[in-house]
């Protein structure tokens, strides 16, 4: 029995079949699984799974996990594993919350890709749903490669070059947020945020290396400026990509069933946590899939981009 890839019905996303991780998965099926990642950036594993070990199995066919930044999320005793656990009983259920046409709901995360804030970027990562919140909380992904494709001409010429600095803080900036969402988050400490998190800066383009495709590299969430421009005049320049790059009409909204898997390639793939109302019970997991792209670095060329800070997961 070898892996094999389907399209699913809706979306990009490829879905696996016939594999069997309930042991160490082959080679020949390893570099099955990561051609199909590259090609779509997005894969899904449904009702292939239903344990913790075969979680790992999976997360090791992309490369080496790294242990989880969150000491406090890791699960048990398995420290590559990030417990995402989100019970009404939180302390902390203002801090992604947000008006949603009208109805509040929690654990909204607008579009973003992982870890902007630091100059290294996560390569990817696996994130298996133990309990589906039950109503809502589906995760949007958008395909970045794609998104270049969209842009006219004249606009991937303006951009091209061009480098985005970004402040991890408090209040993300509003372009993260589709059309009808409001941000209604509190209980963040600004101040220790932006102290902790030195500016970082980002290509605003880049390329996959094993295809040559080039992929629209703009995080919205924590997006400060362009190098070398004006605030007003970046965050015109942002909303005017953000047509292209967060037009929800080409986004895949994963409806979780429990014990889904589903990877993602962090230097491609946007994604967006939709929220669920407030005394809902959502439990997915996640390991981290390490990797530094190399195009990263801190805005002050005096601080060491290897520097051991603190760390946040978004
Ligand atoms: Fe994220």
């Amino acid at each position: 029995m070898t892996v094999r890839f389907e399209p699913m019905a809706e979306g990009f996303a490829l879905q696996a079949f016939d594999i069997n991780l309930s042991q160490d998965v082959s080679e020949q099926d390893r570099k099955i699984i990561i051609d199909a990642w590259t090609q779509s950036g997005l894969l899904l594993f449904r009702g292939v799974n239903d344990s913790e070990a075969g979680h790992m199995r999976l997360s090791h066919c992309f490369g080496t996990p790294e242990i989880s930044v969150k000491k406090e999320f890791n699960s048990g005793q398995n420290p590559y594993l990030l417990d995402l656990k989100y019970t009404s009983a939180d302390k902390d259920v203002m801090r992604n919350a947000v008006d949603y046409h009208g109805e509040s709901r929690a654990g909204f995360i607008g579009w973003h890709w992982d870890q902007a804030f630091a100059p290294r970027i996560i390569r990817g990562a696996v994130l298996r749903m133990l309990v589906p919140a039950a109503t809502h909380g589906e995760t949007g992904f958008i395909d970045a490669i794609a998104a270049y494709d969209r842009l006219p001409q004249t606009l991937r010429e303006r951009i091209e070059g061009l480098e985005v600095v970004y402040q991890y803080r408090a209040k993300a900036n509003p372009i993260c947020f589709p059309p009808g969402v409001s941000d209604q988050s509190s209980g963040r400490d600004d101040a220790a945020m932006r102290r902790d998190f030195p500016p970082t800066v980002h290509p605003m383009v880049i390329t996959q290396r094993e295809t040559g495709r080039k992929i629209l590299k703009l995080s919205p969430m924590y997006a400060d400026h362009v190098l070398g421009m004006t605030r007003e005049d970046s965050q015109k320049l942002f909303e005017e990509i953000a047509e292209y790059l967060l037009d929800e009409r080409h986004a895949y909204f994963h409806q979780w069933q429990a014990q889904d898997m589903i990877v993602w390639d962090n230097w491609r793939i946007l994604h967006s946590a939709r929220g669920h109302s407030f005394d809902d019970f959502r439990h997915p997991q996640r390991t981290t899939i390490g990797g530094d792209y190399a195009l990263g670095r801190y805005l002050d060329t005096e601080i060491d981009s290897n520097r051991v800070g603190r760390t946040a997961i978004d």
